[in-house]
């Protein structure tokens, strides 16, 4: 049964240029790994395995992680999360004084995220629920035996298909005091570094076939070697032996302070650095795990509410691609981690570093969270569209104005049908692209009886915000009422600008009214691809008495021509079904239900509409049954 081999080493090659493709011109196209798939938190309150675990497990966090797992597949695959091994127990120790851990709790925790489809990042942060202190002699063999423990027992529970896609990390920016609650010395933490390597090594070897974990660190933040000697001292071991280096993934931390740009600006000094003192280590794989653009994820900032964040995220993306393709400290970039699956808490509701808006609603009976998702949320789901190949960022200068347009554009492999997506927006800090209209030749010829189909989905600044709603229409309550939600979730989302069969071989976007920044996204599919398959694996959330959050999975080989779904509702089995979705556009797989005057009790099924009208199979109905709590 574990006959599978890990896929990691596959994208660390360098990238390679794809030749004569049908789709391009004679600009150079990369095979485009995901590489920014990724978001993170700390739980909130007290770092103890008993709040933890109210935490980790209370409605708020679970619904946050269910509607960051409902955008379309690879929107978002992993999820970092702190102190989150401190959920094990210490039971006893076996007669030969090995111990034996409680992982109840975690369980549940990683078998709702795994049900959701979402794989964690393992962070060894934990005091082993104390045996630490009173066995320091003992450290190596504890972390040894604990990474062994954790690993293999998280294989024999969901096999390697899943495992292979966890990704395992040392302890987060072990040089800041409040992390490093084990009082860490140079010389303990790289013990510790090497005693967990060796732990998860084991494992890999206990399988009949190779499974190699990699282990991730030393996520470190690297200022001074004075101030963090810690993070230094692994690299420098490393770099001396670079043999028994420990780490797979060089993982470290840098954000901007306030600008995209500085992103990448401040991990390129950075990483210039390492290189100058670190040679050895120049081809292990880097990830910068926080790529946000400031620092200090609850400090509110207008511009973290609307499709301003939207566009840095965007921002950050295409800058690191572009590095990836073209500056040697890049060159073995293997992912970016956004910090933003946090929640957010009044008064600060859309200014916070998160994906979605958060309202406790205190004064409602039940008590209950209600999530707005913010054009952010919506960012990440245009960029899962994008296909596999892709060329360099293209700037595209207006005229007479100084600002610019940045063009990502990708398109399929040719022994496919075809498909273009390209994303495209004004440059970070733009502020007048005067009058522009955007035109791109299309260059690829159809196959006889082949038609193309295209559509044109925008986020824009004042027009799909549900923040500027909330402020201008609401008075920023903290209580939005049934109303003001639906006000709000009509926006959160792309809106569709235009659609249908392509008649000239012409892209034209005439942007010279959109209110900045906004994202545009472009689609061109063939009649020949594959037929839109049903959705599947509906779910229904409860989220209080007559509302609920419907979620399913996208058949992904498939979603290319998806326009948008239907979710079709009908109360009892012996009633007309409803098309209950009329009038939004739903390019993600979810939809939350609120209707004003009936009960959502009933039965639900939801197909997909393609960009050539065709519409998908229905999912199987599934029935929701609300209980009055
Ligand atoms: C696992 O690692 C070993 C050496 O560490 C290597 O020889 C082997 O090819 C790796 N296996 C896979 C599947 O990557
Ligand atoms: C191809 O490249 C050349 C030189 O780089 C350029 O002048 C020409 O416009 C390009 N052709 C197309 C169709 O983009
Ligand atoms: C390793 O293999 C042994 C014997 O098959 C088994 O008892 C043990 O549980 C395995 N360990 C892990 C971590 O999978
Ligand atoms: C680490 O050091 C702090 C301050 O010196 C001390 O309070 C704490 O108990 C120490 N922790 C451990 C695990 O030794
Ligand atoms: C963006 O604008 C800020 C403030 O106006 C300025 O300091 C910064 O240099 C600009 N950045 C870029 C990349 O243009
Ligand atoms: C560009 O020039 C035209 C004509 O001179 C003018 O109408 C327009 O406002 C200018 N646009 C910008 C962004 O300056
Ligand atoms: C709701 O109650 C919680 C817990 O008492 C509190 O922290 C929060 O600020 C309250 N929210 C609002 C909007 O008043
Ligand atoms: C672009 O939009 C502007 C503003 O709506 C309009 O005045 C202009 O005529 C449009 N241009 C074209 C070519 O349609």
């Amino acid at each position: 049964m574990f006959g599978y081999f890990l896929t990691y080493f596959t994208y660390l090659v360098i990238l390679a240029p794809v030749q004569n493709l049908s789709c391009t011109q004679n600009e150079t196209y990369y095979d485009l790994p995901r590489f920014w798939t990724n978001t993170g938190f700390c739980p909130a309150g007290e770092i103890g395995s008993e709040n933890l675990r109210a935490t980790l497990l209370s409605d708020e966090v679970q619904m946050n992680l269910i509607y960051i797992a409902a955008l379309p597949t690879n929107a978002f695959t992993h999820v970092r999360i702190h102190w989150l091994l401190k959920l094990i127990k210490f039971v006893q120790y076996t007669p030969s004084g090995v111990p034996i851990y409680d992982f109840t709790s975690l369980d549940t925790f990683l078998m709702n995220l795994n049900d959701i489809g979402l794989y964690p990042v393992i962070e060894f942060m934990t005091d082993l629920d104390g045996i630490l202190f009173n066995n320091l002699d003992s450290a190596d063999f504890l972390w040894q035996d604990f990474s062994y423990q954790v690993a293999g027992h998280y294989l024999n529970l969901l096999g390697p298909h899943n495992l292979r896609k966890w990704r395992f990390e040392t302890w987060n920016e072990p040089d800041i005091p409040n992390y490093n609650r084990l009082n860490f010395t140079a010389e303990g933490f790289i013990k510790y570094v090497l005693a967990l390597r060796r732990g998860l090594k084991a494992v890999g070897r206990n399988q009949s076939e190779a499974l190699n974990f990699s282990l991730r660190g030393p996520a470190g933040l690297f200022k001074s070697k004075r101030k963090h000697p810690l993070c230094w001292a692994l690299l420098q071991s490393c770099d001396s032996q670079i043999n028994q280096c420990p780490i797979d993934v060089l993982t470290f931390h840098r954000k901007g302070q306030g600008l995209a740009t500085e992103v990448l600006k401040e991990s390129a000094i950075l990483l210039e650095s390492i290189y100058r003192k670190y040679p050895n280590i120049k081809t292990i794989p880097i990830a910068n795990d926080e790529a946000d653009p400031i620092a200090g994820w609850s400090t509110p900032h207008d511009y973290y509410e609307d499709v301003r964040y939207a566009a840095q995220l965007v921002y950050i993306v295409f800058l690191h691609w572009h590095a990836k393709l073209h500056s040697a400290e890049f060159q073995y970039l293997e992912s970016i981690s956004h910090d933003n699956a946090f929640i957010s808490y009044h008064p600060h509701e859309f200014s916070q570093r998160t994906l979605l808006a958060h309202f406790r609603m205190n004064k409602s009976e039940p008590l209950h969270s209600q999530f707005i998702q913010k054009p952010v949320y919506a960012a990440l789901g245009m960029l899962s569209k994008l296909a596999p190949l892709a060329a360099d960022i293209e700037t595209i200068s207006l005229g007479n104005s100084t600002d610019a347009l940045w063009l990502l554009k990708t398109c399929s492999t040719d022994n496919n049908p075809l498909y273009l997506s390209w994303l495209l927006l004004p440059r970070e800090n733009a502020t007048n692209l005067g009058n522009f209209i955007f035109h791109h030749q299309l260059s690829f010829v159809p196959r006889p009886k082949e038609i193309f189909a295209y559509i044109i989905e925008i986020l824009e600044q004042r027009k799909t915000d549900p923040a500027y709603i909330w402020r201008t229409q609401t008075g920023a309550t903290p209580f939005p009422n049934a109303q003001e939600r639906d006000a709000m979730r009509r926006v959160q989302a792309s809106r569709l600008q235009a659609s249908g069969i392509l008649l000239s071989s012409e892209l034209i976007l005439n942007t010279t009214d959109l209110k900045l920044p906004w994202i545009a996204l472009f689609r061109v599919c063939s009649s020949f691809s594959s037929v839109l398959k049903q959705p599947d694996q509906v779910i229904i959330t409860r989220i209080t008495i007559g509302e609920v959050f419907i979620s399913w999975r996208e058949a992904t080989d498939t979603v290319h021509c998806l326009k948008t779904y239907e979710i079709w509702f009908q109360p009892e089995q012996t009633t007309e079904w409803r098309y209950i979705s009329e009038n939004w556009h739903l390019p993600y797989p979810s939809f939350q239900y609120a209707p004003p005057d009936s009960s959502v009790s009933g039965f639900y099924k939801i197909r997909g509409v393609d960009l050539f009208n065709g519409r998908s199979k229905f999912s199987t109905p599934v029935e929701y049954i609300e209980t009055k709590k």
